[in-house]
């Protein structure tokens, strides 16, 4: 070992910069880790959020963010919607109107994001730019179009610079869109909505605040969740089909889904069907992502789904190495009772068409990681050499055309791109994996490398942002407009 040079990782960690190696990927926390609530109740019943659902073309309904939640069987400080974290799942069919009185009850701005919907970005719909002060309130409408896929979307936060801190302490929901009937339902004998979130929780309750590190490597909580619980049981009878509906509502983890002596069937991608079901061993999705599974539990038993780690690479020169954790349970599929007789999967699904044809325009868009910004503490996220101003028109887009926009990734860490209002088709990338061959919201970039993607700029006109969605590098900057004009 004599004369072997330190290496860079050990160098760090002797300068006190903490890695995963010296100080634990956990530390980074402004609490100690012996001081961390425990979780109540671990394989306690599976259950969903309240759902609110729509009738004659309307769903009206009134959130209020506000602390005091319960979470992994605890009475804890984080914030929720309406007393519950997640908050109600909203239901809602294509042609209906959303109507959501946002009452901010929390200490800090905020505002509320439609993740994934195809809807108005302006006015008092789904507006990134607005800010709904302490102890204001204010009337959303979302009118979503009659031909909106069917599919799982989720309800956030989006105020710039407390994103990542809203959401960690609660602030999430699923937003269900469903179909008309017939061909968009599928035979199944239980639908359930799985929305994953991780927190960090003291003892006593209160959401741990992560050091700059944490954020700049983007915040894994300790404690992973599936609505709320901490590793419930999901009962199902042997045979039967279940679809769950998967919302990777975490800030950072991306989420490597595996379910013990099961294959997981793939069947729909942030709420759009795929072509056909696809089985798979695992399935990836990056904070943002949702995944629609078909789970049918093949005999009785006990089979825990799992989220595997993923490496997000690291901070480079920064220090950091890879994240450390290991697998985590997420769930125990309790497969017990009566088989079931087993309604047959369809061969193909109602996937919307994915367009094609020659772009209108092409672009190329740069997510960096840089050391500019040290004296202020942290390292610079940058689209294009520029963190997130509200007032800067950063692309201009003409309404109705379909573009080719390719996203480098400069730095040595993945950064899941995401864009609101208009799905996109991801055309190829730099990791080779085929395209999902559906219309999606977030993919992730691998680091030092690219994705291209194909977007359809149509039906509305308007600003909006596109972003990295480890949330704490779009507070940190990464984040940056379109202005999309008619
Ligand atoms: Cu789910 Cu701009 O975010
Ligand atoms: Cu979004
Ligand atoms: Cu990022």
């Amino acid at each position: 070992m004599s004369g072997e040079p330190i290496s860079r990782r050990r160098a760090l960690g002797l300068l006190g910069l903490g890695t995963a190696g010296a100080t634990g990927w956990a530390a980074g926390w402004d609490t100690p880790r012996s001081d961390r609530l425990k979780p109540a109740a671990q394989g306690g019943r599976f259950a969903e959020p309240q759902v609110l659902a729509s009738h004659d073309g309307l769903l009206d309904v009134r959130l209020v963010a506000a602390s005091g939640v319960r979470l992994a069987g605890r009475e804890t400080a984080g914030w929720g919607f309406n007393g519950t974290s997640p908050g109600p799942t909203l239901q809602v069919r294509p042609g209906d109107l959303l109507r959501v009185r946002l009452v901010n009850h929390i200490d800090q701005p905020t505002n509320l994001h439609t993740h994934g919907l195809h809807v108005s970005p302006s006015g008092n719909s789904d507006n990134p730019f607005l800010t709904i002060e302490p102890g204001a309130s204010f009337d959303y409408a979302m009118r979503i179009p009659a031909g909106h896929p069917a599919g799982t979307f989720w309800y956030h936060p989006h105020h710039h610079g407390t994103v990542a801190d809203q959401i960690f302490a609660g602030l999430v929901g699923a937003l269900l869109v469903e179909g008309a009937g017939g061909e968009d339902d599928l035979p199944v004998h239980s639908d359930r909505l799985l929305l994953v979130t991780d927190t960090t929780l003291d003892g006593a309750g209160r959401v741990a605040s992560p050091s700059m590190m944490a954020k700049m490597r983007g915040r894994e909580g300790e404690l992973v969740l599936v609505n709320g619980q901490h590793q419930p049981v999901i009962t199902a009878a042997p045979g039967s089909v279940q679809r769950w509906r998967v919302i990777n509502a975490c800030v950072s983890r991306v989420l490597v889904l595996r379910l013990d002596g099961h294959r997981l069937t793939h069947v729909a991608l942030d709420g759009a069907f795929l072509p056909a079901p696809v089985d798979r061993d695992q399935v990836v999705l990056a904070p943002g992502n949702r995944a629609d599974l078909l789970v049918r539990p093949t005999g009785r038993g006990r089979y825990a789904l799992i989220s595997d780690p993923y490496d997000r690479g690291g901070l480079g020169m920064m220090g950091g190495g890879p994240s450390t954790g290991g697998p985590v349970v997420l769930a125990t599929l309790a497969a017990a009772g009566p088989a079931a007789t087993s309604p047959s999967v369809p061969v193909r699904l109602s996937a919307p068409a994915v367009p094609h044809g020659p772009a209108d325009r092409q672009r190329r868009l740069a997510f960096a990681m840089g050391m500019g910004r040290m004296g202020m503490g942290g390292m610079g996220f940058t689209i294009d050499g520029r963190t997130f101003d509200p007032d800067r028109d950063d692309q201009s887009v003409v309404l109705d055309t379909v573009e080719e926009w390719t996203v480098v990734n400069t730095s040595p860490m993945a950064h899941p791109f995401h864009l609101h209002v208009w799905p996109f088709h991801v055309l190829a990338g730099s990791a080779g994996m085929p395209p999902a061959g559906v219309l999606q919201n977030v993919v992730l970039v691998p680091a030092r490398g690219w994705v291209r993607l194909r977007i359809r700029f149509s039906d509305f006109a308007g600003r909006s942002v596109f972003h990295c969605h480890i949330l704490d590098h779009e507070d940190l900057g990464m984040m940056a407009t379109v202005n999309v004009r008619g």
